[in-house]
């Protein structure tokens, strides 16, 4: 019997030595962690149960009968986070370069399979070199699978995907179709092609870091919604992220009890909004003084930063915010800007995480670039969006809701549960001065004229009243009163249910 256990002691260390001594000091001079040191840290200690330790591959062209490491290139199993179950799978670059297997693939498949069963979600800690290049179609095969499965999985089980090394080719379209992307700073890279492939087709002379680092994507593409200082930093805030999250579409975001009290008053609030209308001011202090605790877990910071998104709690419970942010291009919307909050406000409803919304948007941004870039149907991504969303929804407009803008951000119309506003909202088809002059356009050469005209429509318009007089606002609230409305909506709205008509799936515009 001692023979045996000894035996599986063996068979284990040595699984769990991965590619060997060399490869993991390799892997460290790198600044990079090993695909077991990461679970250590994401997982509760003690807590994480693998699975598949002994797969090995099936692999026999290119020699590659005589190299066989147990385990195949990633480590699979389940665990939990602050006690909430998980299932995770970790490559392990010092195998083959993480490189992607038949039977790697397997293993990732099958819990994901196990996740779908359970209910739990899925967090992939990818670091490969893509497709195993000995196993040829097969590896393509294994890819599509998982493919599969996280398309099966969207909307079911919320899935996160750390990018924390290469993932190039097809690989990426695997996290792309996750929920969230973390990446790594200067360790990670994300591309379809290469720099030597660009530079082959496009003349295009780019480094890695470049084309696809965690800088690029967190700010230029909006692939990534965060970049993060190192493979620890990752997989600390990736806990923490995960406490926002529920662990399936049934269930309802964790619970987080706190001493903040839900009808705390914040008259701070009141002058928040700046004399002048043309000022910007800082989004993000509405968010912290609404926000239990004033904690706010934001995502892509760095991209598209004239919506901001993210996950805040009020009264212990998950809420997304959205909101317009007025310092950066006055909070318009653009093509980025409605992708970005287009794809969160779907994964808050997927999720039933209620969606507060704050306004101030003085419409869409113009341009040739925009409209050239298709506007019209990214625009209509985030109408889609809300107007397809069942969570309760409360809207706060704080200062302008102009024009499409204000029908699109969760407006009355969309089925806004509670649609608020400042005492300093303006709400309009447009702001005064560009709508006299295209009213009163015979006096564009008179500005006493024009000046009374503007001043004639701001007092008719540029308030919250004509709204709420037609009952499209609910309340004219007073700011520091924001939070408390806002908890109080949400315990009225706890109950709430509210369904769209039988489809096979709508068709967003794509
Ligand atoms: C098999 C691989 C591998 C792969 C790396 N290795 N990639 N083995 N298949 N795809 C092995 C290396 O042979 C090496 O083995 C070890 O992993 C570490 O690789 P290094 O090159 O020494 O590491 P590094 O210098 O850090 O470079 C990492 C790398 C590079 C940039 C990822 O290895 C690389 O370019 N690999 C090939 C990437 C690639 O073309 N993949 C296919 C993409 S197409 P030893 O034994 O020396 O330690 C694809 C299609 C997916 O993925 C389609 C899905 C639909």
């Amino acid at each position: 019997m001692l023979k045996q256990l000894e035996e599986l002691e063996r068979r284990r260390a040595a699984a769990k030595l991965g590619g060997g001594e060399k490869r993991i000091a390799a892997q460290h001079a790198k600044g990079r962690l090993t695909a077991r040191e990461r679970l250590d840290i994401l997982l509760d200690p003690g807590s994480f149960e693998e699975l598949d330790m002994y797969v090995e591959h099936n692999c026999t062209d290119f020699g590659m009968a005589d190299q066989v490491i147990p385990g195949d290139g990633v480590v699979t199993g389940s665990g939990t986070i602050n006690g909430r179950l998980v299932f995770v799978f970790s490559q392990d670059f010092t195998v083959f370069g993480g490189s992607l297997s038949e039977r790697h693939a397997q293993k990732i498949c099958k819990i994901m399979d196990m996740a779908m069963k359970v209910g739990a979600p899925v967090i992939g800690l990818n670091d490969s070199g893509g497709a195993r290049i000995q196993e040829g179609v097969a590896s393509l095969g294994g890819y599509a699978e998982v493919f599969q499965r996280n398309v099966l999985a969207s909307g079911v089980v919320p899935q996160i995907s750390l990018i924390m090394g290469p993932c190039a080719g097809g690989a990426v379209y695997s996290p792309a179709m996750t929920d969230f992307i973390f990446m790594v700073k200067d360790s990670s890279y994300m591309f379809v092609t290469g720099p030597d492939v660009v530079k082959t087709v496009t003349n295009e002379v780019v480094t890695q870091e470049e084309l696809g680092g965690a800088i690029t994507h967190s700010t230029k593409s909006g692939v990534a919604d965060l970049a993060l200082e190192d493979d620890i930093d990752a997989l600390l805030r990736t806990r923490q992220f995960f406490d926002f999250l529920p662990l399936n579409n049934r269930e309802d975001a964790p619970f987080r009890p706190t001493s903040d009290d839900p009808l705390r008053i914040d008259d701070s609030l009141d002058t928040l909004i700046p004399a002048s209308a043309t000022k910007p001011y800082d989004m993000h202090e509405l968010i912290q003084k609404v926000a239990d605790d004033g904690e706010f877990f934001e995502l892509q910071p760095g991209h598209a930063g004239n919506i901001i998104i993210g996950f805040a709690r009020i009264e212990g419970h998950t809420v997304g915010i959205v909101a317009n942010q007025p310092m950066v291009l006055a909070g318009c919307l653009d093509i980025a800007a409605s992708k970005k909050a287009g794809r969160f406000v779907r994964f808050c409803d997927a999720f039933n995480i209620p969606i507060v919304t704050f306004v101030d948007v003085p419409g869409f941004l113009p341009g040739v670039a925009q409209e050239y870039g298709g506007i019209i149907k990214h625009g209509a991504k985030l109408l889609f969006a809300y107007a397809e969303a069942t969570v309760p929804k409360i809207t706060v407009i704080t200062r302008k809701a102009y024009g499409g803008a204000y029908d699109v951000m969760a407006s009355k119309h969309l089925r806004g549960d509670l649609n608020y506003a400042w005492p300093t909202a303006e709400i309009a088809v447009m702001g005064a001065k560009g709508a006299v002059e295209i009213i009163f356009r015979q006096d564009i050469g008179d500005k006493d004229k024009i000046a009374a005209r503007t001043a004639e429509y701001e007092a008719r318009f540029a308030n919250p009243f004509v709204a709420a007089s037609k009952g499209f606002i609910d309340e004219v609230i007073m700011p520091h009163s924001t939070r408390r409305r806002i908890a109080l909506g949400l315990r009225k709205l706890r109950t709430k249910t509210l369904e769209n008509p039988w489809k096979k799936h709508d068709n967003i515009p794509l």
